[in-house]
């Protein structure tokens, strides 16, 4: 039985497509750039289905792991977007573009970056249960830290659309109250801006467009994202939670003011599905639905 697995490994190793593009990781809330258990076991996983080893940069926001981990509640998204981009450009080894993979809140900061920041150029952009029209509940408190959670509840408290909570807390930047639409709308420093709810940013659709696949995952016994259609780009009707809007009903799509309809009648839109809770697929999920999207 060993034998036959260690000849199955040697196989897929040795017949392993060309993988060169480099790859760009930007880890969920309460995580950090280089967790071992967590990105670093993904990055480990990348390397060995790809060959020759594709370049891996994973973006931490901060000097260091713990400032990093904090930023992912409390630093304002537009500035860690702004930090985010500096250090893309700064490194060479994309000069000729890369595979974003975001996980959690992070698909949705890279498809920000994708539509504000196109240099380098992203080829496909992964997103791993991203909230791309935000979430409406906050049931699980990602990550272990009591005093980091029990200060995100009081802040949520207060209220997400304060303008003191909407500049610090990272979750109220892509909350989105369906009963309170107009309001989210106005003020959502974040969200609202690079779904081009507020004002209609030409640029974000045309930089948007000059990625190959939008590949978006969704996790099918999701208890941390709600509602988890928003992770394929559906939420809530306005006052109705009861009711989801998909994508394709949406005004976002039916008005294409991200190119997501161009995209989708291309093809290039991958609705995935994994029949997990939040960020818990296998190795084997991992190696069949996403690395082909690392190979070129
Ligand atoms: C660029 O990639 C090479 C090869 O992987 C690596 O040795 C080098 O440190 C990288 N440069 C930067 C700035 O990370
Ligand atoms: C929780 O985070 C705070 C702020 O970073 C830190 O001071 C504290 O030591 C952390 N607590 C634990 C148990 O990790
Ligand atoms: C996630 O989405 C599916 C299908 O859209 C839905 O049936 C399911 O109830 C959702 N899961 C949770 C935990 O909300
Ligand atoms: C939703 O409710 C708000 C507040 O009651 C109201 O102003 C708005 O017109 C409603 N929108 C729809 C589409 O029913
Ligand atoms: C909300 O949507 C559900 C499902 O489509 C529908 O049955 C219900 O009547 C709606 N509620 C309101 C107040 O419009």
């Amino acid at each position: 039985m060993l034998l036959v697995v260690g000849i199955i490994i040697c196989f897929t190793h040795i017949f392993a497509t060309i993988g060169s593009s480099p790859i760009v990781l930007w880890h969920g809330m309460g995580d950090s750039c280089c967790d071992p258990y967590s990105l670093g076991s993904i990055i480990k996983l990348i390397e060995r289905q790809l060959t020759p080893t594709p370049y891996i940069h994973s973006l931490r926001i901060g000097s260091n792991i713990e400032e990093d981990q904090l930023n992912g509640f409390f630093m304002n998204v537009n500035h860690q977007i702004d930090y985010a981009c500096q250090l893309l450009n700064a490194d060479k080894n994309l000069s000729k573009g890369y595979h974003a993979i975001g996980f959690s809140q992070g698909g949705q900061f890279l498809r920000a970056i994708a539509q504000r920041c196109p240099n380098p150029p992203m080829l496909n952009l992964i997103s791993i249960g991203g909230q791309h029209q935000g979430v409406f509940g906050f049931p699980r408190c990602p990550g272990d830290n009591i005093t980091i959670c029990n200060y995100v509840r009081e802040l949520l408290r207060i209220g997400v659309y304060e303008s003191f909570v909407q500049d610090h807390l990272v979750q109220a930047e892509y909350w989105q109250d369906p009963h309170q639409e107009a309001t989210y709308r106005k003020v959502s420093v974040f969200l609202a801006d690079i779904n081009q709810e507020r004002i209609f940013n030409e640029q974000y659709k045309t930089n948007l467009l000059k990625i190959g696949n939008l590949v978006l995952v969704k996790f099918l016994r999701d208890t941390m994202v709600y509602p988890n259609e928003s992770e394929h780009f559906g939420f809530y009707a306005e006052n109705n939670t009861s009711k989801i809007i998909p994508l394709r009903e949406s005004s976002l799509y039916i008005n294409d003011l991200l190119g997501l309809k161009i995209m989708d009648q291309q093809s290039r839109i991958k609705f995935l599905e994994s029949d997990t809770n939040h960020l818990e697929f296998t190795d084997q999920w991992f190696i069949d639905n996403i690395i082909p999207f690392l190979k070129d």
